[in-house]
């Protein structure tokens, strides 16, 4: 069976209006990243990050997917066998494009936490206060987005589906490749694309195709490369 793995970053969610981290006006120069999405920030000043965190799973609540997100929707639950769809983005704008099995790296805006029991359950785009745990009642409960300097338990599932995709297709889109080496991943592949507005010098050479353009104007492109390969096995 043809397999793809198709891993996205904040550059999917780009044109819903979420902001990316990275390029300008990105949400790293706004914030300081150590002190909002640390584990030391979080022990330095709790409610600050709270605060950040709230902000961010408000800002998702009247976004809409794009041509992008509902593309990977379609092909994924077309060919939910051969397509595995992992993402650094923490925001649920897949899932509001219908797309099955997400597997999410970095956590998810809608969801809270227990930090006594380890529940996790969806809050959608409210404050996290008030809340307590459902399972155990416990107050201790925070966002479910993992920041730096914590672990982040789906990196195994990562790992698992390189290995059992790496003889197929590796699909980036919308990532520098800053956390997650994008570009160290592709290496394990037959054929890997990367879509990116801009260039990543970094790590557009390790890629058999590179298409610098937005993602929604890439994504026919994207979904024919897919369904080419899907049957044929072949890069088109
Ligand atoms: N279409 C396609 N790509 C885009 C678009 C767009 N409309 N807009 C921006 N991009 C690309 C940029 O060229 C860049 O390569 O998306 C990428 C965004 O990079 P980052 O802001 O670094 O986002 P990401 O790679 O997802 O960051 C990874 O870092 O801060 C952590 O946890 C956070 O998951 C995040 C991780
Ligand atoms: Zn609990």
């Amino acid at each position: 069976m043809n397999k793809v793995l198709i891993l996205s970053g904040a550059g999917l969610s780009a044109e819903s209006g979420i902001r990316t981290f990275r390029d300008s006006n990105g949400l790293w120069e706004e914030f300081d990243v150590m002190e909002v999405c640390s584990a030391e920030g979080f022990i330095k000043d709790r409610s600050k990050v709270l605060d950040f965190y709230d902000m961010r799973r408000r800002d998702i609540a009247d976004k809409q997917p794009n041509a992008a997100h509902l593309m990977i929707a379609e092909l994924k639950n077309a060919f939910p066998e051969n397509i595995a769809v992992l993402t650094q983005n923490v925001d649920d704008l897949l899932e509001r494009a219908e797309c099955t099995d997400v597997i999410h790296l970095h956590g998810t805006l809608r969801d809270l936490r227990c930090e006594s029991c380890g529940h996790i359950w969806d809050i959608g785009y409210g404050p996290v206060k008030g809340h307590i745990c459902p399972q155990c009642r416990s107050g201790n409960v925070r966002h479910n987005v993992v920041m730096f300097h914590e672990p982040a338990p789906e990196y195994q599932t990562l790992y698992e589906k390189i290995t059992e995709c790496h003889k197929g297709l590796f699909v980036a889109i919308g990532t520098s490749g800053q956390v997650i080496d994008a570009g160290g991943i592709a290496k394990y592949f037959r054929f890997s694309v990367l879509n990116n507005r801009d260039p990543e010098p970094s790590m557009d050479y390790c890629f058999s195709k590179v298409i610098h353009r937005k993602a929604t104007e890439a994504a026919p492109e994207i979904r024919k490369i897919i369904l080419n390969f899907i049957n044929s096995g072949e890069l088109a």
